[in-house]
């Protein structure tokens, strides 16, 4: 079992669901958490953990490799679970110099700390250590709307800079196993969806400014398809990938849910309507806007899981409804975290820049 894991992005949305699944099921695993705490990371979301026994935090860059290695070998770590990477399709688009350095760079520099302590000081085999690479979707591009979904042997294609630099991440993590023989997996997962998610994304943003008041800002027509999947099941997968996973293979992972961005819309919209009633009586659906499309948006992302679910016996145990009603609950009882995570940093000029400019369009 791997079972010394340096988590780096733990403090981001699905790293630190990942840490508190783990240290709740398997409070014998020793975790260090390695965070850079960006924008999108916070301490925050690692509040009221399980347990802190097994439990470390490190502030600090991937980049940084000399660090890095210093983990390694004083912790004597077999097992890197690799979150930490700039995440948003819309800030690659107006700033793609980060995706660039933590996503590409940042990846290489954990890549050359692994294979140096891990291969070349200690000559440590195929069954002794493992680095799993979290990656997405999106490197795959986009699909007409009678494409066969996205399988594990689909040509990459990516359109956004983030996809690009997660692509140029994954072809790294596969030409160090091929090259080195580091032993390595990796899991290209769909939309993920849950607690502590930053509010940049779309659920947490909908959920917010429908509270708040504000215009639900729809990009183009709405009718994007993505498919989505609560971060528990993600996490659950991580785990069954990292521990039982061929080494040197990739695995999709999906939540076998695809409705269209609007139609996701309006189910937030009407929970919402029955959880927590808008004090005027007006429905949160009155709320919605259609801005300007996100450049080069792509269209429909779908994903078979076959692979996984044959050979790990993994499948995801929510639907959309029963998940969002969770995330529903959860953000309606999150006062404190809301306003944190408001005040953080850049928030609100990252609202101004995305926004602003973006103009209403009728529809
Ligand atoms: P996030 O943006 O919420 O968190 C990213 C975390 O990485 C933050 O805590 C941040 O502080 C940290 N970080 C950033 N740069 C760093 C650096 N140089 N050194 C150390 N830490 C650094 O991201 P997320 O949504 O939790 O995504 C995690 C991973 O999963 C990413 O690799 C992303 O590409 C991938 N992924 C996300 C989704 C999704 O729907 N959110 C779906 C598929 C794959
Ligand atoms: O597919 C996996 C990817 O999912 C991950 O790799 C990314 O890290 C993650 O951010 C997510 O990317 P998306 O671009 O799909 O997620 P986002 O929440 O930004 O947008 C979801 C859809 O909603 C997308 O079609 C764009 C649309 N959207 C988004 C925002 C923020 C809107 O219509 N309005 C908005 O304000």
């Amino acid at each position: 079992m791997f079972n010394r894991i340096l988590v780096t992005g733990g403090a981001g949305f699905i790293g630190s669901n990942f840490i508190r699944y783990i240290l709740e099921n398997y409070p014998e695993i020793d975790i260090v958490n390695l965070d850079l705490l960006t924008y999108a990371g916070s301490l925050e979301n690692l509040k009221d953990l399980p347990s802190q026994d097994n439990y470390h935090f490190i502030q600090g860059d991937i980049l940084d490799q000399e660090l890095i290695q210093k983990i390694l070998r004083e912790r004597e770590i077999n097992g890197i679970v690799h979150f930490a990477a700039e995440s948003h399709v819309d800030r690659s688009i107006l700033g793609p110099d980060a995706f660039m350095q933590t996503n590409i760079l940042g990846t290489f520099s954990l890549l050359e700390s692994a294979k140096k302590v891990w291969l070349d000081e200690k000559k440590l085999g195929d069954d002794d250590v493992r680095f799993h690479h979290i990656s997405t979707d999106e490197v795959y591009g986009t699909l007409a709307p009678d494409d066969p979904a996205f399988e594990e042997n689909t040509p990459y294609a990516p359109n956004s800079p983030y996809a690009a630099s997660k692509a140029s991440s994954d072809h790294l993590v596969r030409s160090y196993t091929h090259t080195y023989g580091l032993p390595t997996t990796l899991t290209n997962c769909t939309n993920n969806y849950g607690p502590y998610q930053f509010p940049e994304k779309l659920i947490p943003l909908i959920i917010l400014n429908a509270l708040d008041g504000k215009d639900l800002p729809i990009y183009g027509d709405g009718q994007q398809i993505r498919d989505w999947l609560y971060v528990e099941d993600h996490c659950e997968a991580i785990w069954q990938v990292l521990q039982n996973g061929e080494m040197g293979e990739s695995y999709c992972i999906g939540g076998n849910n695809q409705p269209a961005n609007l139609e996701i819309i309006d189910t937030i919209c009407e929970i919402l309507d029955e959880l927590k009633p808008n004090p005027e009586g007006k429905p949160y659906a009155s709320q919605k806007t259609f801005v300007t499309d996100r450049p080069g948006h792509d269209r429909r992302y779908a994903m078979k899981i076959d692979k996984i679910k044959s050979e790990l016996g993994w499948e995801p145990k929510h639907n959309l409804k029963d998940g969002l009603l969770k995330t529903l609950h959860w953000y309606l009882a999150q006062e404190d975290w809301i306003d944190a995570i408001h005040k953080e940093k850049d928030y609100q000029s990252w609202v101004d820049k995305n926004y602003s400019k973006r103009k209403e369009t009728e529809k």
